[in-house]
């Protein structure tokens, strides 16, 4: 299978049966080179972030083209128009891609259309409201609702362009040349090429972890007293984990999922970093000792890591949010019955709903009163005091940072048990 077709079937999944393309992504490429595995995941990635304007561009020039029509004309005008494939190229590839799909009926006007977006696309694409356009407009009100218009237009704006490479470290030695230390002490990697081939993978020297998603573990250590015990809640794939244990902290990690908990052993293996893992449903599971620190980073929308996943938009619907809030509730009311008296609660979600941030933490704080919400040191998140509300609770913003190249959408909570 050629390149184009393999990001042809990607995207068919995440449109047409809302497949998540990491999901389909490993069996998609195979056959392909590591080369060729970079430029599907470009390709499909980047129609997903502008497929709102490359839609609005094709409609000019083709009304309800049939569906694999469809989807072949939004690979190649991925390419013609966002990726400087030439004219020649863009146009050949996609009617050689409907041709191999056995849809030989549509090779004339597939030729047709990719003839005029190559053409006159371009001069289209000045004129589109690209926030608008790329976000649908259930997401982008959502937005505009909790952040104002300006904020929500600069969310989706993020949301355009390739994400750079974190990575977290053991200690904190530079993991390899060309990575830039970031204000929180994570490192970044302007490109990232196959993860294996970094420098210290091997090794263990560090593990991939956006910037925002270091944070929460921050917040817990800086909250810490003298007692290491620490118990980590929905841990994997075990980002928080290693952290927690990097910092010598003795870890109890728990999640539901045993394949899941596999890929944190794993990891913890590759990093040569200690932590009791457990298989258990954090709703009801009780720790033989209370102790001092617990992480919950609880299930989400996982709306702040649309930038990671542009498919996210596609592939979720508005109902499918609704649930998070009650579970969010159920796993945080578990959590606080784990701390000792004097300890201290992180709750955190890459969500950029204030329902599943301040709305679960409002509620919970309103029905135990032997809780309280402290507000998090601006020095344990390196001075970033931007990412903290009047409350003292983190929330990042994928538009962020921006002269940095942004960081993906969190909230954070750090509570304290007051008896
Ligand atoms: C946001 S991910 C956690 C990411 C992880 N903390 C990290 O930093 O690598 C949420 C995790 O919650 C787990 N999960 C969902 N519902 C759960 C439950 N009821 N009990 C325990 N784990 C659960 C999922 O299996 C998933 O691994």
């Amino acid at each position: 299978m050629t390149a184009r077709a393999s990001a042809y079937r990607l995207l068919q999944g995440a449109l047409r049966s809302r497949r998540a393309v990491d999901d389909s992504f490993d069996e998609a490429v195979t056959a392909l080179e590591p080369r060729d595995r970079a430029f599907v995941r470009l390709l499909v990635a980047t129609c997903l972030r502008r497929l709102g304007q490359i839609d609005d561009i094709l409609k000019r020039f083709v009304t309800d083209p049939p569906p694999p029509a469809e989807d072949a004309l939004r690979i190649g005008a991925t390419q013609a128009l966002f990726l400087d494939t030439p004219v020649h190229a863009a146009v050949s590839t996609t009617v050689e891609l409907v041709k191999r799909k056995g849809q030989d009926r549509l090779v004339g006007l597939v030729n047709a259309v990719m003839r005029k977006v190559a053409g006159d696309g371009k001069a289209v694409l000045a004129d589109q409201d690209e926030a608008r356009l790329n976000t649908p407009a259930w997401l982008l009100d959502r937005w505009t609702a909790a952040f104002g218009d300006a904020a929500a237009r600069a969310i989706a704006g993020a949301h355009l362009f390739e994400p750079p490479l974190d990575l977290t470290t053991k200690t904190d030695d530079m993991p390899v040349a060309g990575a830039t230390r970031l204000p929180t002490g994570t490192w970044r990697l302007a490109t990232g090429g196959r993860i294996e081939d970094i420098a210290g993978f091997k090794e263990g020297a560090w593990w991939i972890q956006d910037a925002a998603a270091a944070l929460p573990a921050k917040i817990l250590l800086g909250a810490l007293g003298g007692d290491r015990r620490v118990i980590d809640l929905c841990a994997a794939p075990g980002g928080k984990t290693a952290q927690l244990a990097a910092a010598g902290c003795k870890v109890t990690a728990i999640d539901l999922s045993k394949p899941r908990m596999a890929l944190l052993k794993d990891n913890l293996k590759r990093l040569d970093l200690p932590a009791e893992t457990v298989v258990a449903d954090v709703k009801n599971w009780k720790p033989p000792t209370l102790v001092d620190g617990v992480l919950l980073d609880a299930p989400c929308s996982a709306t702040g890591t649309i930038r990671r996943h542009p498919d996210l938009p596609y592939i979720k619907r508005a109902e499918d949010f609704a649930r998070f809030p009650e579970i969010q509730s159920a796993l945080l009311a578990n959590a606080a019955t784990m701390v000792k008296p004097g300890g201290v609660l992180v709750y955190s979600v890459c969500a950029l709903e204030p329902a599943e941030g301040e709305g679960v933490i409002d509620a919970f704080l309103a029905a135990n009163p032997t809780w309280r919400r402290r507000k998090i040191a601006p020095g344990v998140i390196g001075d970033q005091s931007e990412f903290l509300t009047a409350n003292g609770d983190l929330r990042t913003l994928p538009s962020m940072w921006a002269e940095h190249g942004g960081l993906d959408g969190f909230y954070a909570a750090l509570l304290t048990r007051a008896d």
